[in-house]
């Protein structure tokens, strides 16, 4: 197996586990996307912050150009704090509390992403006693399934997400007689690591029947429609595809979609990201061989990367120190938790205590879901630069 390129040396010294960033090959997953974006008129991404706040990632995503898609008080207070221009945040979830509506009213972000009637009213309200006007989309469920995992499905009726399409007139109405809050547009998500490109077509074609449905109501054209994120990462080969294909991602919408003049189309891509770039860092601290099967118990656990005890998720894993003949392991973390398990049966070059292990694609959802679970400390994290 080709394994990734990490400054090994450097790495022996340091405390295990970290998370490192491989800096480099996050520049060019964002220029790629720049590229791509660049050829269409109007294509803006908002990165989801919520796949990697880690701070020394958010400056690479905010110099390269990139707006920030929140869902919490604390993502919006981080990416002022990194210093993503206000205007360039929009605000989605569920659950807004009062403190973090008025903290986006504060700071004058560009929209909020509202789910409900309830917490429109609450917006107009508070808006009103600040003397402000908020900007505010729609998240409309467009009942589109996509092959993902069950967890991380969002776009279905049964989900808790966005205002149902039967009530997109009624709610529309309503926000257009309230004073204090102006409606911009339209927003989207139906899932995650999500692979296949007829899912964002369904996508597409749903958004065009609602267009059209607006229309013949008579509802101005919308500014900005927002499709949110959802491109999926190759986790089985990080190596040989570091960088998923934006061009299929924003051709599709570029065939499928139909914008109206003048429109602006906003992604809030995460995973696709920051996913590749960051590898959890441990080592062996233990194999132990039982009478069907030999552990390699690592000093990194579910508290450090939570994904394959969560979701099932696959993460390659590299033995970093060795090059023998490969040997089965479970390899597994030092949480009193069966589930605390990274792979099950997992060929690695032979391992002994002291080899640096390196867990694959823990760039999105893997340092920012950390816990503290057993009373374990926070990893730290390196990125590329660090090295230099
Ligand atoms: N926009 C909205 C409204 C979202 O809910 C999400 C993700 C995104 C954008 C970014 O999605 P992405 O491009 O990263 O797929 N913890 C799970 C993933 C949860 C995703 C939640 N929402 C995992 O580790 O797979």
């Amino acid at each position: 197996m080709k394994k990734g390129t990490f400054p090994y040396d450097k790495f022996q010294s340091l405390q295990t586990p970290f998370y490192y960033y491989d800096t480099q090959l996050l520049d060019n997953t964002l220029q790629s996307i720049k590229k791509e974006t660049d050829k269409h008129e109007g294509y803006h991404l908002h990165y989801a912050v919520k796949s990697n706040a880690n701070k020394k990632v958010l400056r690479h995503i905010m110099e390269a150009g990139f707006g920030a898609d929140c869902v919490s008080g604390g993502e919006i207070q981080t990416c002022l704090d990194a210093g993503f221009p206000a205007e360039e945040i929009v605000f989605a979830g569920v659950g807004k509390a009062d403190w973090e509506i008025k903290l986006g009213l504060t700071a004058g972000i560009q929209y909020f992403n509202v789910e409900s009637i309830p917490e429109l009213e609450v917006i107009n309200e508070i808006a009103g006693e600040m003397g402000k006007v908020a900007r505010i989309s729609f998240r409309i469920n467009p009942n589109v399934g996509a092959h993902t995992h069950a967890h991380i499905t969002t776009g279905l009726a049964e989900n808790k997400f966005g205002i149902e399409m039967a009530d997109m007139e009624k709610v529309i109405r309503i926000a257009q007689k309230m004073e204090n809050v102006e409606f911009v547009g339209l927003h989207f998500h139906i899932g995650s690591q999500i692979l296949e490109m007829d899912d964002f077509v369904a996508l597409c074609n749903r958004i065009n029947e609602l267009q059209d449905k607006l229309e013949t109501l008579d509802i101005p054209t919308v500014k900005n429609i927002n499709v949110g994120g959802g491109l999926g990462i190759d986790y089985q080969h990080p190596n040989e595809n570091p960088i998923p294909d934006f061009k299929a991602y924003f051709d599709t919408y570029a065939n499928h979609l139909k914008l109206r003049p003048g429109q602006h189309l906003h992604f809030e891509l995460g995973r696709a990201v920051t996913g590749q770039c960051g590898s959890l860092i441990t080592r062996c601290l233990y194999v132990k061989k039982g009478t069907i099967k030999q552990f390699a118990i690592v000093d990194a656990g579910m508290t450090e990367l939570i994904r394959p005890a969560l979701y099932n998720a696959l993460h390659v894993i590299e033995n970093l120190s060795s090059t023998c003949d490969e040997e089965k392991y479970d390899i597994v973390g030092p949480i009193c938790e069966s589930s605390d398990t990274f792979a099950c049966n997992y060929s690695l070059p032979k391992t002994q205590r002291g080899d640096l292990i390196a867990i694959r694609s823990a760039g999105a959802y893997g340092e920012i879901m950390a816990s503290q679970y057993n009373c374990r400390k926070l990893p730290g994290s390196y990125t590329t630069e660090d090295f230099e």
